[in-house]
């Protein structure tokens, strides 16, 4: 039996990393899926990933693209059961090289986003219940120098979902909301960082990024994907409020 059988879903970010991973597995399982990125063109993802998948340009950090994308989902599909926050950016920085600017940016993209979607899906859900994924970030549980923006805004993700969690536990709700911290995944983002930390050997930058876990290796955007299948579904009907490390150790690493 399909996990997600018959489930509707958005995932933000889907069109390429780990929400592309995401997209895959939720389709895998039943679901049906609409993409939400940023490019203007969706037609090669539909064709790429069947008649369960549509996809739909979204800037999650517009309130009116999610009110737009929430209602063309519903008016489709009847209902939307799954909301997976998945978009957002890893500009770096520290105290002293990041500006205003920056700061404005990754909070916008990775805190203000997760916030319009929660209240989007608190809203469409209310009646016919449902489950938010928050992707977050290992490095919001656990930060570095020259992460000040990212993980503050990271940490900021965890937070709100444990005021959703509770919010739709306080009034009855059966709403779930979770996040999932990933360590070091393989994904453009991880790849387009690594050329710009160590620009004339990227190989380099990536082993040191690798070695930050304990499992030797980088994670993929399909065990990202099965995390959020796990989150999403029935069997994690008694979870609400958690946050899944999936981060092959980076947390508990004695540096
Ligand atoms: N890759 C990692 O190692 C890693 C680790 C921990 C957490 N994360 C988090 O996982 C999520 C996905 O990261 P990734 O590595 O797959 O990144 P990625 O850059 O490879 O993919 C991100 C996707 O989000 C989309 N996006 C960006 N801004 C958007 C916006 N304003 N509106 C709509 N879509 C937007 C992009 O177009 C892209 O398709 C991010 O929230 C990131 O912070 C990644």
């Amino acid at each position: 039996m399909s996990r997600l059988a018959g489930q509707v879903a958005i995932v933000t970010g889907g069109a390429r990393g780990i929400g592309r991973g995401i997209v895959e597995r939720f389709l895998a399982e039943g679901a049906t899926v609409m993409i939400a990125d940023l490019d203007e063109d969706g037609a090669p993802i539909e064709a790429a990933l069947g008649r369960h998948a549509l996809y739909r340009r979204l800037d999650v950090t517009r309130a009116d693209d999610w009110t737009a994308a929430f209602d063309a989902l519903s008016d489709r599909c009847g209902r939307i059961d799954i909301l997976v926050n998945n978009a957002g950016t890893s500009h770096g920085g520290s105290i002293e090289a990041a500006s205003e600017a920056d700061w404005r940016f990754v909070m916008d993209t990775n805190a203000l986003s997760v916030f319009l979607g929660c209240q989007a899906a608190v809203k469409a859900m209310r009646a016919t219940g449902g489950a938010i994924v928050n992707i977050a970030s290992a490095r919001g549980q656990r930060t570095g120098a020259a992460q000040c923006a990212y993980s503050a805004s990271k940490a900021a993700v965890l937070s709100l979902t444990e005021s959703v969690a509770l919010h739709c536990g306080e009034l009855g709700l059966p709403i779930r909301c979770n996040a999932i911290c990933p360590g070091v995944i393989d994904t453009p983002l991880m790849r387009g960082h690594a050329a710009k930390q160590s620009p004339g050997d990227p190989a380099a930058a990536i082993a040191a990024m690798t070695a930050m876990g304990i499992v030797g290796r980088l994670g993929t955007p399909h065990e990202i994907g099965d995390a959020a299948v796990f989150l999403a579904s029935a069997e994690a009907a008694f979870v609400t409020g958690a946050v899944l490390n999936v981060d092959g150790g980076f947390r508990i690493r004695d540096f």
